[in-house]
């Protein structure tokens, strides 16, 4: 069932666990996410990135994932995972999106403050809820390196907060994309951005950390949890193990890619907590 990013957030924030945000790129994943979301009770994001919007096309992807959405059991929410300029935003948002992020945090402060209240004002007319990220993770979306890491600074976020009106806020605390060896989140820092920040707080890149990471990171804030490496190398796994037995059926390849990401999915939503909450 269709719903809202700040209502299955903010519910996750007072409840002490984390809802799981996974990428799509096409019909199979999405069936993934929403029969696991489904099968525990669990509320769940769905996102598409640019890349995603670029390879299946806008109206494409936003058709197959809403459908699935208002198909479903669940709470379920669409989201446009790292919007990088005005105009990507702005073509979800107008198209249906209920949920996007932008993603400035390449830019300096002011440069990403003015973008991003420029967002906030476009979306919150359309009811929209906008995600943002301060301070900047090593590595970029699908694990490209973009700069280096620049950490959070707890003061620099509640007062970007303030100045945006963002409804919720990334951190960079020493997550990174693409599930880099020795991965290590600093969870001091995570205490002292919370201290500071109300809204619902935002990890990306979790597909390195570990169970216990996870957990300290929920434990002390985190309530949006973003997936989407450990769903891709589920999903080359599966096509490679398949092919070896179907060579000549899609299908049966592809809905092996279904099975696998659909236990990956399942296996977080019960680590972040958030299975019968939906
Ligand atoms: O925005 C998406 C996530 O941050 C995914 O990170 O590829 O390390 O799972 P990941
Ligand atoms: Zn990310």
């Amino acid at each position: 069932m269709i719903s809202r990013s700040q209502e299955i957030l903010q519910k996750a924030q007072k409840g002490g666990y984390a809802v799981g945000a996974f990428n799509t790129n096409n019909l199979e994943i999405t069936q993934a996410i929403i029969e696991a979301a489904e099968e525990l009770k669990a509320p769940v994001i769905i996102q598409t990135t640019p890349s995603a919007i670029e390879y299946a096309g806008l109206e494409e992807i936003y058709t197959i994932v809403w459908t699935a959405i208002v198909n479903s059991k669940i709470p379920a929410v669409l989201h446009l995972d790292h919007g990088k300029d005005y105009e990507i935003v702005k073509r979800a948002i107008d198209i249906g999106y209920p949920s996007v992020m932008i993603d400035a945090s390449i830019l300096n402060f002011e440069e990403n403050v003015h973008l991003v209240q420029r967002v906030v004002a476009y979306a919150h007319q359309h009811g929209v809820a906008v995600e943002s990220e301060i301070g900047a993770i090593g590595l970029g979306e699908e694990g490209v390196r973009e700069g280096s890491t620049l950490y959070t600074d707890p003061a620099q976020a509640a007062e970007f907060v303030r100045l945006t009106k963002v409804d919720s806020l990334g951190v960079s605390i020493g997550n990174a994309h693409g599930a880099p060896a020795r991965e290590k989140i600093n969870i001091e820092l995570l205490k002292k951005i919370k201290s500071k920040v109300d809204i619902p707080l935002v990890l990306h890149g979790c597909s390195g950390l570990s169970v216990t990471d996870l957990h300290q990171a929920i434990k002390n804030g985190i309530c949006k949890i973003n997936i989407d490496t450990n769903i891709r190398k589920a999903s080359i796994d599966a096509m490679r193990e398949e092919l070896k037995q179907n060579p000549n059926d899609y299908r049966a390849v592809l809905g092996e890619v279904k099975e696998k990401v659909k236990g990956v999915v399942k296996r977080y939503i019960k680590i972040l907590g958030s299975d019968s909450k939906g």
